[in-house]
């Protein structure tokens, strides 16, 4: 435990102290190359630390995942029907939206759990006996 003592009450502060950082908007001005370059890597840390915590606090931040890439994408939303009578005696439809034969599972989720890591799978539907 002594060495993130040491760290964090002198290493950190003597490091954070030798900055740079000038006493006055125009001390900005007067900086020289090797304090701008010495400035680079606390900079570099204090963003990707604010980066970090926006991301993970953010849910606005997050990126908006579409899951459907190919099936009837001329439409403004797929809706298909499937009456239970036509289903012999049973029926395995799609999730992953991979499928070639839309709306019915054509294995193409082993693919997808393959590259991804996840673990989508058809529903299967049957007739009660
Ligand atoms: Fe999509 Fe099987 S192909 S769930």
């Amino acid at each position: 435990m002594q060495p993130v003592a040491h760290l964090v009450k002198v290493s950190l502060p003597n490091y954070l102290s030798s900055l740079p950082i000038p006493d006055s908007i125009g001390g900005w001005f007067r900086l020289g190359i090797r304090d701008w370059l010495a400035l680079i890597p606390p900079t570099a840390v204090t963003v990707g630390a604010g980066y970090v915590v926006y991301k993970a606090f953010c849910p606005n931040a997050r990126p908006k995942i579409c899951v459907n890439y190919k099936v009837k994408k001329n439409i403004a939303k797929v809706v298909d029907t499937v009456e239970v009578e036509d289903i012999a005696d049973k029926a395995v439809f799609c999730r992953c939206w991979k499928s070639q034969n839309w709306p019915y599972c054509d294995g193409a989720h082993g693919a997808h759990n393959k590259e991804t890591g996840d673990n989508v799978g058809p529903i299967v539907v049957t007739h009660k006996k």
